[in-house]
């Protein structure tokens, strides 16, 4: 199927500007259209609204440049991770499985990852910036400790459950919809700490502008925490009893790895329908944010992580999953501590 890219002039004129293979639904299950698409902030248009039209499917093809392509694809994976996380907030809000640790948290409990726990040092009076939040569970935990927390998803669903946890509670956090690589347009003023943990940049298409937009929310002196799968960890399966490379190293930026399952990480059962994942290698990660102006202040890897990325993994009384002990080991986790220049 094709669709139409349309956008609108400064009066609301819709106009044609070409059309592309659906890049909604090229598995064949057509899921709602994308609320709107835009391409690329204004880079091959400068102003107007771009939005996807359905009634214009079938429209004559035009011209469209390969970067605009590009961009298209990008935006409607987006688009379809958004449709799966408004799903999976519900999901884990619920708690079926108690991955979450949702009651106790709400009984005042700190379950806060303990790798997090270790590293993130003291966040008494400091502003920290949650990227890619989800549900806000760990943004209560960071307000707990003395932080004046922003978290930021863009899942709107998410960030509801966000607000009413959060209500529930009470605990003072302010939670904001957005992008991501929006992030320094919908927050205000400079933060001493920007937060993102456990399953963030396989989300994203492009690390480098994700570093560009930590460095633009840090104050000078403020660090960055990251946490997250090891990139080895995220290529690889078990094979016959063995981690085995099961996925290139670097996914390109317009070919995401399409994924679909009847369960989450968490254990609940909950559709992911293809979504679009990247995995950024740790070279380009590092590069990333010491090209967008921060100094790596350290780069710790982890035998451990807080979910089961395939089932040989064992969860411990420190509710972190582990290979087997009988198998070889590979880093599992990532964290890097990062200050702005
Ligand atoms: C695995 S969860 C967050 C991890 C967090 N450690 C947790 O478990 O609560 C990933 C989150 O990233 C959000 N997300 C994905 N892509 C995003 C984007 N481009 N901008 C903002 N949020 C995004 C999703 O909505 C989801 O809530």
């Amino acid at each position: 199927m094709r669709v139409a890219i349309v956008n609108r002039d400064p009066e609301g004129r819709v106009r044609e500007l070409g059309s592309i293979d659906d890049p909604v639904d090229p598995i064949g299950e057509r899921r709602r259209p994308c609320r709107s698409l835009s391409l690329g902030g204004g880079r091959e248009y400068a102003h107007g609204e771009h939005t996807w039209d359905e009634r214009s499917h079938g429209c004559a093809p035009v011209y469209i440049s390969r970067s605009m392509m590009q961009v298209a694809h990008m935006d409607a994976a987006l688009e379809i991770n958004r449709d799966t996380w408004d799903t999976l907030a519900v999901t884990h809000r619920r708690d079926a499985s108690g991955f979450y640790h949702i009651a106790a948290m709400l009984a005042g409990e700190d379950a806060l990852c303990p790798i997090d726990a270790a590293e993130i040092g003291d966040l008494r009076g400091l502003r920290v910036a949650h990227l890619q939040c989800h549900i806000g569970v760990d943004s209560i935990y960071l307000a707990r400790r003395g932080a004046s927390v922003v978290g930021l998803d863009f899942s709107p669903v998410a960030i509801r459950e966000a607000r009413q946890l959060a209500e529930q509670a009470n605990v003072q956090v302010q939670f904001v919809e957005a992008n991501v690589y929006d992030a320094r347009e919908h927050l205000d003023g400079e933060f001493d700490r920007v937060y993102t943990t456990w399953g963030t940049i396989v989300w994203l298409p492009d690390v480098r502008r994700w570093a560009r937009v930590i460095a633009s929310l840090l104050r000078p002196g403020g660090r960055l925490y990251f946490a997250d799968g090891h990139p080895s960890l995220l290529c690889s399966d078990m094979v016959d009893g063995r981690m085995t490379v099961t996925t290139a190293w670097r996914t390109p930026a317009d070919q995401p790895l399409a994924e679909s399952g009847d369960r989450s990480y968490t254990g609940d059962i909950t559709p992911m329908r293809h979504t679009r994942e990247w995995v950024h290698p740790m070279g380009d990660i590092l590069n990333a944010l010491i090209d967008a102006g921060l100094r790596i202040e350290w780069v710790h890897e982890h035998t451990a992580i807080p979910w089961a990325h395939n089932s040989a993994m064992r969860i411990g009384d420190d509710r972190l999953f582990r290979l087997p002990a009988d198998v070889p080991q590979c880093p599992l986790g990532l964290s890097i501590e990062a200050t702005k220049l």
